[in-house]
C-alpha cells in the first residue's frame, strides 16, 4: 500500500522528478485481472499479463511505488545474505537452486521491462556480497560459498572489497544489480495504463469476495468485478490464508549520504548483528553511499529514533560522509521458512492469489513473484510455483518459529490491553505521545511540536491489538501484523483497512 505520509521520504521518493499521477476510480469496472497494490509484485504482473493480452486493472490506496517498494535499499540480486546453506539444509541443493532461479528470473524481468519499456531507473550491474567483521563467522561464509557454488552459481570466496574497512571474509556473486526502485515501477505504470487496461491511484481496495466464477473487489470509489485478484499488498488484508498468523513483519533503517571519498560500488550485506548493508546511487548528478541496517520487529521498540543515531553514528565512524541528505526506514515481512508465499489466498482457490513474505528481498523476490502470478492466470506451467506455494506447510521446519511468533502476538495483544499509563493528556510534552486512560476509554494521544493534541483509538483495526508509537516516523504502528496509521489515525499500511476512530480529548 502506497503512502507518501512517511515523515522521512526516501532517497527513491526524493528523487523522482514530476511522477505521473494516475487518476482514481470513479465508479464501477470490469477487467480480466485486478492487481491490488503497485508496488513490484503487482505491477510485475499486471505488465506481464497485459502483454499476454488481459485487460488489467490495477489500484492502489496511494501513489504508485510510495509504499514498501518507494523504501527499499533496491537491490536486485540471488544473494540474500547467508541464504543458500540455510536452504540447501532446509530444503536441499534442488530447493536452494529453486529459490536462486526464480530471484535471477526476477533480476532478469526487472532489466528486460526497463529495456524493452525504454525506463531509466539508473539499473546497474554490480556485484553483491554477503560479508562478516568476525573472524568466528568465517566458517559460515565458506558453507555459504560451498552451496552457492553446489547449485551452479558464480560465486568465490574473498577477503579483499572496496569497503573503507577490513572484512574478514565475503562471499562475492557477480552480475547483479542495483536500480532506483520508483523510477521502474512509475515507468512500468505508464505502460499499463491504457489500452483496455487501467492503473488507480488514491483508491483503496476494502474487500474481495471471490463468487465461485468471477471475483468482485469493493473499493471506496467502486466495485470491480473480474476473472482473477492478486493482492499485491505486502501482507493481504483480506487473509483467508492466515497469512497474518505465518509471517512477521520487520522494521529497519536507512540513510543515503555524500561522502568525501570513494563511494564503494559493490553491493554489501553484512552478516554479523546489527546488519548493515552498502550499495552505491545516483542524486543530482552526484553518487552516494545507501547504508541500512538496525533491523528490529515492528511496534516493539520503545525509541525507534536511537535506530537511525545507531546508524548515523556507524556511517560516520566508517565512511568520510559530507551531508546526510536522506533517512527513511522500510517494513517488510518474514515467513517462518524465510521462502515467500506466492500463489492462492486459501487452498483450492484460484481466483484470488497473493504474493507476501519477501524477507526484504522484495525487488528479486517480488519480481519473480509477479511472473508467477501471472504464469498462474496464463495456465502455464512455472518450475518455482510450488516450492513457493502459498499453502505449504512445512512442519519439520517451522512449527517452532510458528509457535514462537505468535504467542508473541497473544503476549501483545493481552498484555498491552492490561498496561495501563498513569499520566494524563496534560503531561504529555510537545512531540510526546502515550496510550492514556481518558475517562472510562483508552485513547493514543500524541501532542505535536506545536502543542496540538492528536487523539485516536489504540486498538488496531485489523484485529484489535494495541497500537504503539513509533517515535522516528511519528506513527502509530501494531506490534501484532505490522499495520501503521497517522498520528490522526489515517491507515499508511495494511493489513488494515480502516482508519483508527478518532477520539475527544480536552488538553
Ligand atoms: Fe493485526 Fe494490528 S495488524 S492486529
Amino acid at each position: 500500500m502506497g503512502s507518501l505520509h512517511e515523515t522521512n521520504p526516501s532517497l527513491w521518493v526524493g528523487t523522482t522528478a514530476d511522477p505521473p499521477r494516475f487518476h482514481e476510480l470513479h465508479g464501477d469496472a470490469t477487467a480480466d485481472v485486478v492487481v491490488v497494490g503497485a508496488g513490484i509484485a503487482g505491477l510485475t504482473a499486471a505488465a506481464l499479463l497485459k502483454e499476454q493480452g488481459r485487460r488489467v486493472v490495477v489500484v492502489e490506496s496511494g501513489p504508485v511505488a510510495a509504499g514498501v517498494t518507494g523504501y527499499t535499499t533496491a537491490k536486485l540480486t540471488t544473494l540474500h545474505g547467508l541464504v543458500f546453506d540455510d536452504l540447501a539444509r532446509a530444503f536441499g541443493d534442488d530447493g536452494a537452486r529453486t529459490y536462486a532461479d526464480a530471484n535471477l528470473a526476477g533480476m532478469a524481468t526487472v532489466a528486460d521491462l526497463a529495456s524493452r519499456h525504454g525506463i531509466d531507473c539508473d539499473l546497474e550491474t554490480r556485484a553483491a556480497y554477503s560479508y562478516t567483521v568476525d573472524p568466528s563467522v568465517v566458517d559460515k561464509i565458506t558453507a555459504e560459498v560451498a552451496a552457492a557454488q553446489r547449485i551452479g552459481l558464480l560465486a568465490e570466496f574473498v577477503t579483499e572489497t572496496d569497503l573503507p574497512y577490513r572484512v574478514e571474509a565475503a562471499i562475492r556473486l557477480p552480475d547483479q544489480a542495483q536500480f532506483h526502485p520508483r523510477k521502474f515501477c512509475l515507468g512500468l505504470a505508464r505502460t499499463i495504463d491504457g489500452g483496455g487496461s487501467a492503473v488507480f491511484e488514491h483508491t483503496r481496495a476494502t474487500s474481495i469476495h471471490d463468487e465461485g466464477d468471477h471475483c468482485t473487489v469493493e473499493t471506496d470509489h467502486g466495485t470491480l468485478t473480474a476473472g482473477h485478484v492478486i493482492q499485491a499488498t505486502h501482507l493481504p488484508f483480506s487473509d483467508t490464508g492466515g497469512f497474518f498468523a505465518r509471517t512477521h513483519p520487520e522494521r529497519s533503517y536507512v540513510l543515503s549520504a555524500r561522502l568525501d571519498g570513494p563511494v564503494p560500488h559493490g553491493m554489501y550485506l553484512s552478516v554479523d548483528s546489527p546488519t548493515r548493508s552498502v550499495r552505491s546511487a545516483r542524486m543530482d548528478g552526484e553518487e552516494v553511499v545507501v547504508l541500512g541496517g538496525e533491523g528490529h520487529k515492528v511496534g516493539q521498540d520503545p525509541d525507534t529514533r536511537a535506530r537511525y543515531t545507531a546508524l548515523e553514528d556507524w556511517a560516520r565512524a566508517n565512511f568520510p560522509i559530507r551531508s546526510v541528505d536522506y533517512r527513511w526506514s522500510a517494513q517488510d515481512y518474514v515467513t517462518v521458512d524465510h521462502v515467500p508465499f506466492v500463489g492462492p489466498a486459501s487452498p483450492g482457490r484460484d481466483r484470488v492469489l497473493v504474493a507476501t513474505g519477501f524477507k526484504k528481498w522484495g525487488m528479486s523476490n517480488g519480481s519473480a513473484a509477479g511472473i508467477m502470478l501471472a504464469d498462474r492466470i496464463a495456465g502455464r506451467d512455472n518450475p518455482w510455483a510450488g516450492f513457493f506455494d502459498s499453502n505449504r506447510l512445512n512442519p519439520k521446519q517451522s512449527v517452532k518459529d510458528l509457535v514462537a511468533a505468535n504467542a508473541n502476538v497473544v503476549k501483545r495483544f493481552v498484555g498491552d490491553r492490561l498496561r495501563t499509563e498513569t499520566r494524563t493528556v496534560d503531561d504529555l510534552d510537545p512531540g510526546d505521545a502515550a496510550v492514556l486512560v481518558v475517562g472510562s476509554e483508552r485513547v493514543a494521544a500524541y501532542r505535536d511540536e506545536a502543542g496540538r493534541v492528536h487523539a485516536v483509538s489504540p486498538v488496531c483495526t485489523h484485529m484489535g491489538c494495541t497500537v504503539t508509537w513509533n517515535t522516528a516516523e511519528t506513527t502509530w504502528d501494531c506490534p501484532c501484523h505490522g499495520s501503521r496509521f497517522t498520528c490522526d489515525g489515517a491507515v499508511i499500511q495494511g493489513p488494515a483497512v480502516k482508519d483508527l476512530e478518532p477520539r475527544q480529548v480536552h488538553a
